[in-house]
């Protein structure tokens, strides 16, 4: 059995099927990829468009944000809500300014310690902007290995050691590979292992899904947004 059995799979689906989104792109910086993480926590993509171009245009660097009195972050929201996110992200920009020259941080734990970033935002900017071997747990991460590893439709309520365990488990050891599997299986749990309507059938992974092979049981208990 090979490290991760999904990879090659899951890797193929995505160079067909991703979505182009534009912090995904080669020439996205480090800072467009933070502050798209923390408007993509709580708000969909498409609303997150166009107000991540805005903030790229008018505060193209950590720097420049760190300029502006914390209330301009806040006017410039729009309509994303849970507005603390923009305070988080002035406090993180101030921070990067003063303890790393206004360059975001490359390191995990220089990332954790900034202002406002928790363990998933950390992992996804040292992954994604600077192709960083992470585990990066979402909730759309935490599904499908939830499905295809431990055949649960849903995976518990909080992260636990065994799901961090597992995910660790099936980062690609090729550094050139493993950011790219990162993004790729939230890809799908975000298209096609949704929450509440997965579509099987358009699976890459189906053949070798424990849920689906054990005839997708509910999950017993409460209904689940997650
Ligand atoms: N690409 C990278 N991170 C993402 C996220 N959090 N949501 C959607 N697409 C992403």
């Amino acid at each position: 059995m090979p490290r991760n059995p999904y990879a090659d799979p899951i890797l193929a689906w995505y160079a067909t099927n991703a979505r182009d989104l534009p912090w995904r792109r080669p020439d996205a910086s480090p800072w467009g990829v933070l502050v798209s993480e923390i408007m993509l926590q709580q708000t969909p993509v498409v609303r997150v468009l166009p107000i991540w171009e805005e903030w790229m245009t008018r505060w193209p660097t950590p720097a420049a944000l760190a300029a502006e009195p914390p209330g301009e972050a806040v006017r410039h929201w729009g309509r994303l809500g849970y507005p603390r996110r923009a305070l988080r992200l002035h406090a993180a920009a101030r921070a990067i300014v003063e303890r790393h020259g206004g360059e975001v941080p490359a390191e995990y734990a220089d990332l954790r310690a900034l202002p406002g970033i928790g363990d998933y935002t950390a992992a996804a900017v040292a992954s994604f902007a600077y192709g960083r071997r992470h585990a990066v747990l979402d909730t759309n991460v935490r599904r499908v290995l939830a499905r295809a590893a431990t055949g649960a439709e849903y995976p518990p309520n909080s992260l636990t050691v065994a799901e961090r365990k597992l995910a660790e488990s099936l980062v690609p050891l090729d550094p050139a590979v493993a950011p790219k599997w990162a993004v790729a299986v939230m890809e799908l749990g975000a298209l096609v292992c949704t929450a509440r309507s997965p579509r099987c059938a358009d699976c890459p992974i189906s053949a070798r899904c424990a849920w689906r092979l054990a005839g997708r049981p509910p999950h017993d208990g409460p209904a689940r947004r997650g």
